[in-house]
């Protein structure tokens, strides 16, 4: 890719925009900030550690919104961020205006971009951007999967003590209290994890992925997570600027998928030059379908909110 847009450059922002940087992802990251001053210096800051990296990726950073002009990729990462004891959907109406008036300058300077979704709440938000953008699906989704699935996956390693290369986790449904760890699909080296943990040892991973972000902020108090959130972003768009095709849970708008329709919510996705190149359905129990559905029935509620 020629040029990919960060708003947003608070910690999430500009550990994205570092890791897109190192990686050579995109010719030029911009990084766009309201806060005089704020964007600019992190672009400097990041682009004088290349030498020692060795990218050639150049970065740019400004408080002007048609500095996305021409991105092939536009990453929100804007809007507050929660302090303890609130939950995402709490930033839903502050972060709705922001990413509304984002979308609004992004579909006059570059039509034809790719949306990526990061701000909370995720699901609704990236939802909310796809309607106003009236964009097909494909282009615009969001990021909260490969971040749950990391933790997940970390949780696998520390318990277990096997090598976190050979874990894969998947987290789907909605990036919030009620996401839906898929312990049937995670595996280390290819076996069911039931083979090395117990049911309780299974359901205490379970639980600490779900409540990841929570335990981040309620150690920081001040900031939530950022590393992890940033190399979530950045494995979304290796697949996307490679063309990879990698299999990774996203938010996507669901359209008769798993029964849904108008929805955003985390599914399994392939990732490719296109964006959202597929929707994979997985043939769920009846346990995990209630448990998807139950956290649908979350999303639904903040968009519901948003629609009154
Ligand atoms: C997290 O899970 C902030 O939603 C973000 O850490």
């Amino acid at each position: 890719m020629n040029k990919i847009t960060i708003v947003g450059a608070g910690r999430v922002g500009e550990s994205a925009a570092h890791n897109l940087a190192k990686a050579e992802l995109c010719r030029e990251v911009v990084l766009i900030d309201i806060k005089e001053g704020v964007a600019q210096g992190t672009a400097l800051d990041i682009q004088e550690s290349a030498p020692i990296f060795h990218f050639d990726t150049t970065l740019a950073g400004t408080t002007d919104l048609h500095a996305m002009a021409g991105s092939e990729l536009v990453i929100i990462t804007a809007g507050i961020p929660r302090k303890p004891g609130m939950s995402r959907s709490d930033v839903l109406d502050t972060n709705l205006a922001v990413v509304n008036e984002i979308v609004d300058m992004l579909l006059k300077t570059a039509p034809n971009a790719m949306l990526l979704v990061v701000s909370n709440p995720v699901d609704v938000l990236t939802y909310a951007a796809w309607k106003r953008t009236g964009w097909p699906r494909h282009r615009v989704f969001g990021m909260a999967g490969v971040l749950d699935s990391a933790r997940m996956a970390s949780f696998v390693a520390m318990e277990t003590g096997f090598s976190v290369r050979d874990i894969t986790a998947m987290v789907l449904g909605g990036h919030g209290d009620t996401m839906v760890p898929m312990t049937r699909f995670t595996c280390i080296n290819g076996i069911p994890i039931e083979h090395f943990l117990t049911k309780e040892q299974i359901q205490k991973i379970v639980e600490r992925t779900r409540g990841g972000g929570a335990e981040i902020l309620s150690l920081r108090k001040t900031a939530s997570a950022y590393d992890a959130p940033a190399a979530a972003i950045a494995a979304m768009v290796d697949s996307i600027s490679h063309n990879r095709r990698h299999i990774l849970p996203g938010v996507a708008v669901l359209q008769g998928e798993y029964g849904l329709h108008d929805i955003g919510m985390g599914v399994p996705v392939v990732f490719g030059e296109n964006g959202v190149e597929q929707v994979i359905e997985l043939p769920l129990t009846p346990e995990e379908s209630a448990a998807f559905m139950r956290s649908a029935a979350m999303v639904q509620a903040d968009l519901d909110q948003l629609n009154k």
